[in-house]
């Protein structure tokens, strides 16, 4: 039975050298998922990696591969993430002109569809596609590098989001990415969030990726069970 909260790592924080053996860690620390930072040096001020890593870790793990699109013109590369294995696609609100038709041709090709936002970004910018889109992702971070502090003041978006989403009967997940850790994900779930996506808690030179999933998971066991989302 899935959990009320998903946990999926961001790959940005692991060691690039060994990538597989760290989303191997991931799977069998017990994630739902990891999220794949893809960045093209021009929405964002970094440069990641494209849909051959995507290819690579879909014969590593058998986990949800959520692919995270910075990029401009998210629309040319669509195909090819999902042909690599992605299951899931976000693309940014910021660079679609036409979201509804993005999201359509996401869906199209059999993998969920998700819409995130920069901290700058209101939530009324992805309100009217709340029926279309599979999950929302709220950035608690100016995207582009992992070890951020996270911005307590979208938590207040959060909420708006899962109001939105209670009364318009939408199925969509809110996912929040960007500073999460032991102390910022309860805030992140008690505000609505379903999904957490986490870099530099879960990928560092403390603790292994075991004990820090489990930290995390531990970290919002008490949220987790006390919110209903629906009551926000
Ligand atoms: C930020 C990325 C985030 C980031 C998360 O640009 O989209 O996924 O890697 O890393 P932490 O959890 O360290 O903020």
């Amino acid at each position: 039975m899935k959990p009320r909260v998903s946990i999926e790592p961001s790959i940005l924080s692991a060691d690039f050298a060994r990538l597989g053996q760290q989303a191997k860690e991931a799977e069998e620390a017990g994630v739902e998922g990891i999220q794949i930072d893809v960045m093209d040096g021009h929405f964002v001020p970094n440069l990641t990696f494209g849909p051959g890593v995507v290819k690579s870790l879909r014969k590593s793990v058998s986990l949800f591969l959520d692919a995270h699109l910075m990029i401009d013109n998210p629309h040319g590369f669509l195909e090819e993430f999902a042909r690599s294995g992605a299951n899931r696609i976000i693309v940014h609100q910021e660079v679609c002109k036409d979201l509804p038709t993005v999201l359509q041709s996401i869906k199209k090709l059999k993998v969920e569809a998700g819409v995130a936002i920069n901290p700058e970004t209101p939530a009324t910018a992805v309100e009217g596609i709340l029926d279309l889109a599979d999950c929302v992702q709220v950035m608690t971070v100016n995207p582009g590098f992992a070890g951020q502090r996270f911005m307590e003041d979208q938590l207040i978006k959060i909420q708006r989001l899962r109001r939105e989403i209670g009364q318009r009967h939408s199925k969509a997940s809110i996912i929040v990415d960007g500073g999460v850790d032991p102390k910022t994900a309860p805030l992140a779930v008690r505000s609505g969030a379903t999904v957490l996506v986490a870099g530099s808690s879960i990928y560092n030179q403390m603790s292994t990726v075991a004990q820090n999933v489990a930290e995390l998971r531990k970290s919002i066991a008490e949220a987790a069970a006390t919110v209903n989302p629906s009551a926000l």
